[in-house]
């Protein structure tokens, strides 16, 4: 049902007229030191496609690369941990998996989850006059690389953690359950590039309202003194052809284009609907907000409106 074309979250496959199998995979190099963080923060970034899906996640394989000469195993043990208590968290299995020798070490996962075809959730499924929610708030990417850079205080880094941990599972049962039909989340692209795939070959443009986009605290600040990571850069490059800025500096389009790990959804929900899925975010403990809309427009434009820093 899903294949390369439409640069989905992952793949669909139909095994019966009410079943559709949903499958990805997703890897990554150490973000934090703490390996058993680590671990979780892989996972969670893992099987947040199947959830951007409306899937339900069932069992996940590992994907290891490690570095035995350097790394003692007992480190290994403790990523392993972190990934397998972050998927009783969320209800799924580790059953196996794959490792190789690698100078750097990699982890991730392959996840098999399941999906109702009718409760499919697609980047390509947005309809026009939907809002945007956002369910997490960007600069994940910016204080990583703030982690990476040894400039970040311990409360910046665990309230990073701590976002990275958030599974996306609550997220997608606010939009399954308030009929959203089109949703991705927002990782490596940032915002603006997965926004871009959902409005191109639509027929939509997208309008973003800046003044209403949460940022994780210290963000806006560390991207001021050029604390972001390499991938935003090009995120922003591709993306700048499709964008209509309107006076929003030069850090708020490197803040939009943040290329994170283990972000938020962004899903579109009618009008009538968009009181109820923000309180019921809220009410699972999640920071989110509606943060723009998308219209009929056969230019695919993002529109910008507002500003970050406020
Ligand atoms: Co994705
Ligand atoms: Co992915």
């Amino acid at each position: 049902m899903v294949a390369t074309d439409s640069g989905d979250d992952a793949a669909i496959w139909q095994i019966s007229p009410e079943r559709a199998l949903v499958v990805t995979v997703d890897f990554i190099t150490p973000i934090v030191d703490d390996p058993y963080l680590w671990g979780q923060i892989a996972a969670a970034n893992a099987v947040s496609d199947v959830y951007a899906m409306g899937g339900e996640p069932i069992f996940a394989l590992n994907l290891v690369n490690w570095n035995s000469i350097e790394l003692p195993s007992s480190l290994l043990v403790e990523v392993l941990k972190g990934a397998s208590d972050k998927a009783a968290e969320g209800g799924w299995l580790v059953v196996g998996g794959h490792s190789i020798e690698d100078t750097e070490p990699k982890f991730g996962m392959c996840v098999i989850g399941e999906v109702s075809p009718e409760g499919l959730l697609r980047n390509t499924g947005l309809r026009p006059d939907d809002v945007l929610i956002l369910t997490k708030p960007l600069g994940i990417g910016i204080l990583t690389t703030a982690i990476k850079s040894g400039v970040l205080d311990q409360g910046s880094q665990e309230l990073v953690i701590d976002y990275m941990l958030q599974l996306n599972k609550a997220a997608r049962d606010a939009a399954v359950n308030h009929h959203a039909t089109g949703a991705t989340d927002v990782t490596g692209f940032g915002l603006l590039g997965h926004l871009k795939k959902m409005i191109s070959g639509q027929s939509l443009d997208a309008h973003l309202n800046l003044d209403m986009i949460p940022l994780i605290d210290g963000a806006y600040e560390l991207a001021q003194n050029n604390i972001v990571p390499g991938g935003s850069k090009r995120n922003l490059q591709w993306t700048m052809p499709d964008l209509c800025v309107n006076g929003q500096s030069a850090t708020d389009l490197m803040v939009l284009a943040d290329a994170q790990t283990s972000g938020g959804l962004l899903f579109g929900v009618g009008p009538e609907k968009v009181h109820e899925v923000l309180q019921d975010l809220a009410e699972m403990g999640l920071t989110s907000a509606a943060i723009g809309h998308v219209t009929q427009g056969k230019a695919e434009q993002i529109h910008l409106f507002g500003h970050l820093n406020r």
